[in-house]
């Protein structure tokens, strides 16, 4: 039987290429360019699956320019890159990466948020720049992560893994809004008390997000949330760019209407708002949450894992909409070469 053909969009670990290039012909990305819509519409001309990542958008006309495709397969947990409504409805399944990174993810979400509270790149800055000539008793002064109020806005596996963090290993209380209330026995281990999203702002010492961006959370913390919440209060970012209005973040650490941001994603990345990079009140970095070798590594097999067993008939483990699956239309989609 022909065996189908892939497109691997971005660089990834060679291991994983030689893994797939069991199952598949491998049309691979070796430079790492970015491939714009135009460009990735046709790379994936005769392909019956995509490794994708998030900076690869899977939309209508992409996906109407390639009748063929079966299966795209991102290596990321969140996947506003896809269109996922327009996957379902040409029957192209769509899959993503959870589980294998929570705990990394939830590491640096709370190393950013401890950085942001004690003031960790400001004072590097400080002292790289040669300024620091005698010990002074407020000096970078900051607040205290042990015992304060841990907020979590988005209450999914990472926010557990953080609420984890604070209240198991900090003794944080930890307040959290989401969609969905957790069931009694989720919040009991943690003391975790569910609030609406005013009480979060403004009870929170330290506010972490971890909700998935969509158009219902695009700027859900903008200026007027930023008012709502204490001065002395942080705001950490894992979740995805987009969520905060970086604008007017950039103003309110100015200002200092609150004390620090850290932030590991941006609206428009890799650009990063030109404001962002003067405030001091801030840790910046190039969304490498997930980014240890061992869960890159794992996020990398978990995607080829779902390519590989959606084109050879097997249950992909992580399908974001399995309705397709269910509904058996990838199988009657004909591989075309
Ligand atoms: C990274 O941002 C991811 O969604 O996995």
């Amino acid at each position: 039987m022909k065996r189908a053909t892939v497109l691997v969009a971005r660089a990834v670990f060679p291991e994983v290429l030689a893994r797939l290039s069991q199952h598949f012909e491998v049309e691979a990305n070796p430079d790492d360019t970015i491939f714009g819509k135009p460009a990735l519409a046709a790379r994936l001309a005769g392909k019956a699956g995509a490794f994708t990542t998030g900076s690869e958008r899977i939309d209508a006309e992409v996906l109407d320019a390639n009748p063929q495709l079966r299966v795209v397969a991102n290596m990321a947990v969140g996947y506003n890159n896809f269109d996922v409504a327009a996957c379902t409805a040409r029957g192209v399944l769509a899959t993503n990466t959870p589980d294998v990174l929570t705990e990394t993810t939830a590491d640096f979400g709370f190393a950013l948020m401890m950085a942001a509270a004690r003031r960790m790149a400001e004072s590097e800055h400080f002292l790289r720049r040669g300024e620091w000539t005698k010990w002074s008793y407020d000096m970078f002064t900051g607040s205290d992560v042990h015992g304060a109020t841990l907020g979590i806005l988005g209450m999914g596996r990472i926010g557990q893994a953080l609420a984890r963090r604070g209240a198991l290993g900090f003794g944080m209380k930890v307040i959290y809004h989401n969609r969905s209330r957790l069931a009694p026995e989720q919040e009991a281990p943690i003391g975790a008390r569910y609030v609406d999203k005013a009480a979060l702002l403004r009870e929170a010492d330290h506010l972490v997000l971890v909700l998935p961006y969509s158009a219902a959370s695009h700027h859900a913390i903008g200026a007027a949330e930023l008012a709502l919440m204490k001065p002395t209060a942080t705001l950490t970012n894992v979740a995805r760019g987009g969520i905060v209005d970086d604008a007017a973040l950039a103003v309110a650490l100015r200002e200092r209407r609150i004390a620090a941001a850290a932030l590991d994603v941006f609206e428009g990345e890799p650009k990063v708002h030109p404001d962002l990079l003067t405030v001091p009140n801030i840790v910046l970095t190039p969304h490498i949450a997930s980014a240890t070798v061992a869960t890159r590594r794992r996020m990398a097999d978990l995607a080829a894992d779902n390519l590989i067993t959606a084109l050879t008939g097997g249950r992909p483990p992580t399908p974001i909409n399995p309705e397709v699956l269910r509904e058996g239309r990838l199988a009657e989609k004909t591989p075309r070469a």
